[in-house]
């Protein structure tokens, strides 16, 4: 029975835990089947536990019982609190908890493995070298994960400053602690062979590697978090893998390497559409406070009520909203919604244009336009929607700077240079809602509010937008 167990049962369902982490990522890439994805993603982690407590036959479930009451709760309230725009935050602690978790199994098993029973041998000739190596990987990129995401946590909490924070010869430091973490993780694995030296480096590395990863997210701009965050989710993948391999866990070692590559894909096609590679988001300080404080000024900058936009909205046969980062900030999703109604009611065509990073997190904004039930064939992607904006009346962006800043494309010195920008000025009619001339993430200045065709509306995005609804149902009234 147990034999069957072993050999048919626990790989069966573990295959088809790994399918269903498949198609669960598949579902996450389209919004129309994310929630189903999310579903099956749930079920694979369901049975992924069930089969590994199967496999482990009779153990003290009393805290493996405890453990998953307490997580639960703490991961469900949180999940159902959390709002919308605090979602990077609570991705980067979650990924942060994954990676220690793998520090700590890897950590385990060696002490477990080598240290307890008091072996006077090297990690590598009890556990293997493979098996060694691996579990050093683990607590590496485990602790490193760790306390990099709390890093980002901290800093998209305003908890700690956002700026860069820039310690002199960063570069070189760094590549010490770096050299030094491998060093100790390699002696650890094959040098190490009296129990008490083991237990004694593995903490070294454990603690070397926790002041790498706090090093190299305290120099990257708060506004970068998102990307770092999903590249620390790859690494917390790439250290669940690692696990696995230490463990011989093969579900263990596909799931990981599946939050690996989907994570870092994720993190690439950020980078792709800010137009930077991953290094210099790392490593380039950006974000300082001033670096382009002295192109801020602005001159010819047309402001607008919102009752004189109304009448510009009422004559237009074609609209399309463009939501940004102010748009989450001010809560302004339901409002843009009945406003976009009471357009199409009026025969305006309306549809929103979708910038792949526009607010701070993947998806963004369909996320918010989906919160306000806003239909997903009215969100049009960036590529599709730009040639329309030529033969379009009237262009309504709401608290969005960087991504439709002409200067990407114009402005080959820009510090955006380069990055896909909605090209809205190419619209009859430009509307800009929001609070002031600040710059948007990207800290630089942008032209669009000088241009002849743009109206600036200031004010904040929802209140402007609820101003704009009563003029709309006034002239609709009147007519
Ligand atoms: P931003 O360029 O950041 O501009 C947002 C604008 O919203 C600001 O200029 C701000 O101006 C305005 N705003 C803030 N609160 C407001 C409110 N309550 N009402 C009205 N307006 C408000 O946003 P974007 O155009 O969405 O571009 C996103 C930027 O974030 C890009 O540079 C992108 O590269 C970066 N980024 C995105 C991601 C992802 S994955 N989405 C990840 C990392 C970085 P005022 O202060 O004057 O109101």
């Amino acid at each position: 029975m147990t034999q069957f167990l072993d050999s048919v049962v626990v790989p069966v369902l573990y295959l088809l835990s790994a399918v269903l982490f498949i198609l669960g990522i598949k579902g996450l890439t389209r919004v129309r089947t994310a929630q189903r994805g999310n579903a099956l993603a749930a079920l694979a982690m369901l049975i992924a536990i069930v089969t590994t407590l199967l496999d482990l036959g009779l153990v003290d479930f009393r805290w493996i019982i405890a453990g998953l009451i307490i997580g639960g709760l703490i991961g469900g309230i949180a999940a159902l609190r959390v709002e919308m725009t605090a979602m990077p935050e609570m991705v980067a602690l979650f990924n942060g908890f994954g990676g220690g978790a793998s520090a700590l199994v890897a950590s385990s098993i060696i002490w477990l493995e080598v240290v307890e029973p008091g072996h006077v041998a090297t990690p590598a000739s009890i556990m293997g070298g493979d098996s060694a190596l691996t579990a050093f990987l683990s607590i590496f990129i485990g602790a490193v994960t760790l306390s990099g995401s709390l890093i980002a946590f901290l800093k998209l909490k305003g908890m700690m400053t956002g700026s860069p924070i820039l310690i002199p010869g960063r570069h070189v430091v760094n590549g010490l602690l770096l050299a030094g973490t491998a060093a100790a993780g390699l002696y650890l694995a094959f040098g190490a062979g009296v129990p008490e030296t083991v237990g004694m480096v593995c903490l070294v590395v454990a603690g070397l590697s926790l002041v790498v990863g706090v090093l190299m997210v305290i120099p990257i701009g708060g506004a970068d978090m998102p990307v770092v965050i999903s590249f620390l989710n790859s690494l917390s993948g790439l250290a669940a893998s690692m696990t696995g391999f230490v463990l011989g866990n093969n579900l263990l070692i596909i799931s990981g390497a599946l939050v690996g590559a989907s994570g870092l894909i994720l993190t690439q096609i950020m980078c792709v559409a800010m137009n930077r590679t991953l290094g210099n988001v790392l490593f380039s300080g950006f974000g300082q406070e001033g670096a382009d404080a002295g192109s801020r000024e602005y001159a010819n900058v047309r402001s607008y009520s919102p009752e004189e936009a109304a009448m510009v909205l009422e004559g237009a046969e074609s609209v399309i909203i463009v939501p940004g980062y102010g748009l989450a900030v001010a809560q302004a999703q339901h409002t843009a919604r009945e406003l976009a109604d009471l357009l199409e009611k009026r025969g305006t065509k309306v549809s929103y244009a979708i910038h792949p990073v526009a607010g701070r997190m993947p998806g963004h904004m369909n996320v918010l336009l989906a919160e306000a039930d806003v239909p997903y064939e009215k969100l049009v992607e960036m590529d599709t929607i730009n040639p329309e904006f030529k033969t379009t009346d009237a262009v309504l962006i709401v608290g969005a700077n960087d991504v439709v800043n002409p200067a990407a494309e114009k402005d080959p010195a820009s510090p955006i240079a380069g990055m896909p920008v909605l090209e809205v000025w190419n619209a009859q009619t430009v509307m800009v809602i929001k609070r002031s001339l600040s710059p948007g993430f990207a800290g630089i200045k942008n032209e669009l509010f000088e241009y002849d065709n743009t109206m600036m509306i200031f004010g904040d995005a929802k209140k402007v937008l609820q101003g704009l609804v009563s003029e709309v149902k006034e002239l609709t009234a009147a007519a």
